[in-house]
């Protein structure tokens, strides 16, 4: 009998599996890597705020800045330059009002910034985000009934004008964030109506009522000014009730349907993923951004490293889209 020491032991191999061996080198990792990350799966988001003049940095968001018109064309230019093919626009306008009229006047800050956009850079995919919450004065994601509830019905048709309007300006795609029921419908019909059938609907279908939306707000000053957003927004509980958000979109006209926030979701999002055949976006969100600038700031972790384990880790979950403020950034570095 062979001692387990005796050479011809060790050529018949050690009863377990050899995993390192596809780990040895970075040529034998790259052969073996199942997925991929490139600046063509990535969106910027990206804040115009009318009657600025230049950038105004973010406090909560290390690095990003609400932008001048002419600021927003030079960030979009450094993004397609670094091979990002697409923008997500969220625009501050100068003034709200209770009903957020702003949001469908076709003189509008969003619809100003993409015609710029489109004019610099015909080439750029621009996406436009649809929400009343900017333009409101109470900050709410759509209009409220007379006991200052949102009122799902009367929030569709100024939500439709809104995406009419910034499809007339030249998005390519319109996104509808508000999470009121049948705005998809409602965005489709009207577009269809208005000779607009060419242009794509990504839904936020599963958009979590979240803490991680927080330096958004901030950025983008649409915080309600009473109560939160528990009403309309998912609760972060439930997995079964987003993938149902995500089918009812898709029967209701949507391209492309998004899981939001990404991390602390990314079951849901290869639930989701499971469930549709259409092309799942995720969104990277604020807070999910602000807490690995500000843990890298304090030299807590390594910030390069930990972006790109980020990013790959939301497309290994299932995202073919990925949104996200380190766009430029990772691009650049890449
Ligand atoms: C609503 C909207 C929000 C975000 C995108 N669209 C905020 C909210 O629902 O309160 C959040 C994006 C982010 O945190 O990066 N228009």
């Amino acid at each position: 009998m062979a001692a387990a020491t005796d050479g011809a032991r060790l050529m018949d191999g050690p009863a377990f599996r050899r995993h390192r061996r596809l780990r040895r080198t970075e040529a034998v990792r790259g052969l073996v890597r199942e997925t991929e990350l490139t600046p063509a799966h990535l969106v910027a988001p990206l804040f115009v705020e009318e009657g600025l003049d230049g950038r105004a940095p973010i406090d909560s968001m290390p690095g990003q800045a609400r932008l001048g018109m002419a600021a927003l064309v030079e960030e979009a230019r450094a993004l397609r330059g670094a091979g990002v093919p697409a923008v997500l626009l969220f625009g501050i306008p100068a003034r709200k009002d209770e009903r957020g009229t702003g949001a469908y006047d076709d003189g509008g800050v969003v619809q100003e910034a993409t015609r710029r956009l489109k004019d610099a850079l015909p080439e750029l995919l621009v996406i436009g985000d649809v929400c009343l919450c900017e333009y409101t004065s109470h900050g709410h994601c759509g209009v409220l009934d007379a006991d200052g509830a949102v009122d799902n019905d009367a929030s569709l048709p100024p939500l439709a004008d809104m995406a009419v309007s910034l499809a007339e300006a030249g998005c390519d795609v319109v996104a509808p964030s508000d999470m009121m029921d049948g705005r998809v419908a409602a965005i489709r019909e009207a577009l269809d109506g208005s000779g607009l059938g060419d242009t794509a609907i990504l839904s936020y279908a599963a958009k979590f009522a979240s803490a991680f939306y927080g330096p958004f707000r901030e950025a983008a000053d649409s915080a309600p000014a009473f109560g939160d957003r528990r009403g309309y927004q998912l609760d972060p509980a439930n997995a079964r009730m987003a993938r149902d958000e995500a089918l009812t979109d898709l029967d209701e006209g949507a391209d492309m349907v998004m899981v939001k926030p990404a991390l602390a979701y990314l079951d849901v999002l290869r639930q989701v993923r499971e469930a549709v055949d259409a092309p799942v976006a995720a969104y990277n969100v604020s807070g999910e951004y602000a807490m690995l600038k500000a843990a890298a700031a304090n030299g807590w972790i390594d910030e390069t490293r930990a972006i790109d384990e980020t990013l790959t880790a939301i497309r290994r979950a299932g995202a073919d889209v990925v949104i996200t403020y380190h766009a430029l950034e990772w691009a650049r570095r890449r």
